[in-house]
């Protein structure tokens, strides 16, 4: 059995929607593996009046899927407590306090807390702060603060939010998510590359072609545009998801695989990209946002609830990322996510050189392929490898197939959720699968540089239609440098 990690959670926004549909399942699912079981504590605050009952139905309410023994989501929700809460009155973290002194002696939790921000971001700021100065930092067990994205707008404001709350938390108090560094396919990256010698030699400048990274939506933005209006898909996929896959794939070995030289190899990492100049952002991003359907069936972007019927902002972003250090010199990173696209599907796509001599005089070499090694992260798991060969029969002729490797059913049944793992590495202290100062502050630099320029010029939206792989600039994109993507739905 595993050693249980006593601790309370105080769940900032616990009424919300992020709270009740992501946190409270992981935590269910820690509870039931005994990573926490009887020694821990939840208080979710809200501005709202509620009492613990009405708060430990809600809780229950967002379990019922997940488990029918109701015995025990009844045992586990006895352990949460709510407290109303306006986070700008001291008056109520001094409430705060006195309940979560109460519950350390109830459960026994050896005065560990996890403070989780999931609330607006322009509050996180304001909680640190009390934290601090209403003393709800113990003295003997820890402190670790969890902030949910976005992290930041700009470079500007990111600083600004991380000035505030580094007042309260040292860096190795902050856990900064990004939810898919929780994915098992995205864990996996450095296994995969790290542990094989056959991937690790060829991993490089040398062999790659080039890089492709899809984190294609079906879903559009729905009933999120108050803020998605405000975000766009650079800020809410690029500088965040999109760059830690890219981190995975491209960060020089670590010694070993501690938090502490993992981040040290990515911040190096970061540390070479190649800044674009503004002059520079129309070659290598474009931008798009969905219109209706073919059918007409969906409504395009600008009609979505809360989204300004003349907006700007961009649903699709497609680049090309390049680094300036030995080891990928020269190599494009073409990345691109959207929304409304033709399927869900994450995956990376890694096109090798067809750097070959063809010795077979009988076979023809415009026939010959290059090698493509795919990572499908999700909504299946697995590996594909496309390589040259020949076909049955007496024919000495080329063929190309494709080695498969995928999950089953019942293996993806198991994988934990992104948020079950994070919160096991709160709980143990391990920050390899978060982000670090470090590395927000150089993605942000290099995202502000685009967004600059997309802020200064209008394009004419919407410029792709639903259900389609977004608009063809995107494709331009490749063909300028006689690539072009190799997932096409
Ligand atoms: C979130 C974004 O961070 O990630 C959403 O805010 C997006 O807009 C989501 O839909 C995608 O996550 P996943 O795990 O469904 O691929």
């Amino acid at each position: 059995m595993k050693q249980e990690n006593p601790a309370l959670f105080i769940i900032f926004g616990g009424s919300g929607d992020l709270a009740h549909r992501k946190l409270y399942p992981a935590l269910f699912n820690l509870y039931r593996n005994n990573y926490i079981n009887k020694k821990f504590a939840v208080i979710g605050t809200a501005r709202r009046d509620w009492s613990d009952d009405f708060f430990r139905d809600t809780v229950k309410e967002s379990l019922k899927k997940f488990c029918e023994d109701e015995k025990m989501v009844q045992e586990f929700s006895s352990h949460f407590y709510y407290q109303s809460h306006d986070v700008n009155d001291s008056q109520h973290y001094i409430t705060l306090k006195k309940l979560a002194q109460s519950l350390n002696d109830k459960y026994e939790l050896e005065e560990n807390r996890v403070y989780y921000m999931a609330i607006a971001p322009s509050l996180f700021g304001t909680v640190a702060g009390h934290i601090k100065s209403e003393n709800l930092i113990t003295d003997n067990g820890f402190n670790r603060l969890v902030i949910e994205k976005p992290f930041g707008h700009d470079f500007k404001s990111a600083k600004k939010l991380n000035d505030e709350i580094s007042q309260t938390f040292d860096e190795e108090q902050i856990y900064r998510i990004d939810h898919y560094l929780g994915k098992e396919m995205v864990q996996n990256i450095p296994v995969l590359r790290f542990n094989n010698p056959v991937f690790n030699t060829i991993w490089n400048k040398d062999y790659i072609s080039n890089v492709q990274i899809t984190l294609a939506e079906s879903l559009g933005v729905e009933e999120r545009g108050g803020y998605y209006d405000g975000a766009g898909a650079l800020r809410d996929m690029v500088q965040n998801h999109v760059m830690q896959i890219l981190a995975q794939l491209t960060m020089e070995k670590p010694e070993e695989f501690t938090s502490q030289k993992v981040h040290q190899s990515k911040k190096e990492l970061f540390a070479s990209l190649k800044m674009l100049s503004s002059d520079e952002v129309d070659k290598n991003f474009v931008r798009g946002q969905y219109g209706v359907n073919l059918n007409q069936t969906q409504i395009s972007y600008r009609e979505g609830p809360n989204i300004n019927p003349e907006s700007q902002t961009e649903t699709y972003v497609a680049g090309k990322i390049m680094f300036d250090n030995d080891t990928f010199r020269g190599v494009p990173f073409y990345v691109r996510t959207g929304k409304r696209l033709p399927e869900k599907s994450t995956r990376i796509d890694i096109v090798f050189k067809k750097d070959i001599k063809n010795i077979f005089t009988s076979l023809n070499e415009s026939e010959i392929k290059e090698n493509i090694f795919s990572i499908i992260i999700e909504p299946d798991q697995g590996y594909e490898l496309l390589m040259n060969g020949t076909k049955v029969g007496m024919d000495f002729a080329t063929d190309t197939f494709s080695m498969n490797f995928k999950r089953s059913a019942k293996e993806l049944d198991k994988v934990p959720e992104a948020y079950e793992r994070l919160m096991v590495n709160i709980l143990d202290g391990d920050h390899t699968n978060f982000t670090h100062w470090d590395e927000l502050s150089s993605t942000w630099k290099y995202i502000d540089v685009i967004r600059q320029k997309w802020d200064e010029e209008k394009e004419d939206f919407p410029n792709y239609r639903s259900g389609t792989f977004g608009p063809k600039k995107a494709d331009d994109l490749l063909a300028r440098d006689g690539n072009q993507w190799v997932f096409r739905g």
